[in-house]
């Protein structure tokens, strides 16, 4: 085991791979379909395990994405189903979802959206963690409401799914809470993303020129007086998203660091 795990974690370092020795124990412990806690205390693994994690440590340094490969996303509380053709939900986003929570402490039954909801990953973990909301997951892909069905069935948590795009506003509403991880990168920015994100992940949910504001101004009108609209931002676009909203007359502008220190949520209320 401890031969096996040297070697495939030697082959991902050298593919360039950013976690090698987790992601290897994570391939393994999928492949023996066991917690990566109780893979470490067993000490071999059958020759018909060992091919195929040979041949999962192969992909992966072939960088598709770990989650591609295990089929599934740990966020906040849930376990999701993921795989190609939707966004694989990021750490950040978990910390967004804790922001837009705290909004809502308090509030009995608060009507809820995400929006660019992909495999519902925030609608869900809102549904799972503030019994009560009423919330929709908007999307404009079908892959990616498909994938959120998917969980809200595998979690038992209602939400409601909804094809649309955000450029032409929010239906629905007022909402209390409109909460939003949209596309942010810049087209010119994206040779500079690790393959595993250039190559594998969608196109529209990564670049999306004009995103955030299309997200910002349709809260704006689909908000009630005093909700929140609460929405991640790309390193470095903290400041122009919160003038932009303070520009619109949002009330309460902020913005948070991430775990890295990084300014990655801007938060305001509508006036
Ligand atoms: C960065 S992903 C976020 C997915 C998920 N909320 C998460 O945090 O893991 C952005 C999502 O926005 C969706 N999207 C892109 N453009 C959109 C639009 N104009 N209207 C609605 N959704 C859009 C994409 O399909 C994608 O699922």
């Amino acid at each position: 085991m401890r031969e096996l795990l040297a070697d495939a974690a030697r082959r991902l370092t050298e593919a360039g791979v950013e976690s090698p020795r987790v992601d290897a124990e994570l391939l393994l412990a999928s492949v023996l379909g066991v917690t990566r806690g109780r893979l470490l205390t067993l000490v071999t693994v059958p020759d018909d395990v060992a091919v195929r994690f040979g041949t999962l440590v192969d992909q992966r340094a072939d960088r598709v994405p770990l989650q591609h490969l295990t089929g599934r996303a740990p966020f906040r509380f849930l376990e999701l189903a993921v795989g190609p053709g939707v966004f694989v939900p990021r750490p950040e986003t978990e910390q967004l979802t804790g922001w837009a929570l705290e909004r809502l402490a308090g509030t009995d039954g608060p009507i809820v959206v995400d929006l660019g909801s992909g495999s519902g990953a925030i609608a869900l973990s809102i549904a799972h963690e503030h019994p009560g909301a009423r919330v929709t997951a908007v999307d404009v892909s079908a892959d990616a409401l498909a994938l959120a069905r998917e969980n809200a069935a595998r979690t038992g948590l209602a939400v409601e799914l909804l094809e649309h795009d955000a450029r032409e506003g929010l239906p629905g509403g007022p909402y209390d809470l409109v909460v939003s991880n949209p596309p942010y990168v810049e087209p010119e920015d994206l040779p500079a993303l690790m393959p595993d994100v250039r190559e594998y992940e969608p196109h529209v949910a990564l670049v999306g020129r004009g995103a955030t504001e299309a997200v910002v101004r349709a809260a704006q009108d689909a908000l009630r007086p005093g909700g929140w609209l609460v929405v991640e931002v790309g390193d470095g676009q903290a400041g122009a998203a919160a003038a932009l909203l303070g520009g619109l007359g949002y009330a309460d502008v902020t913005s948070t660091e991430d775990l890295t220190g990084r300014d990655r949520v801007v938060e305001g209320r509508r006036a």
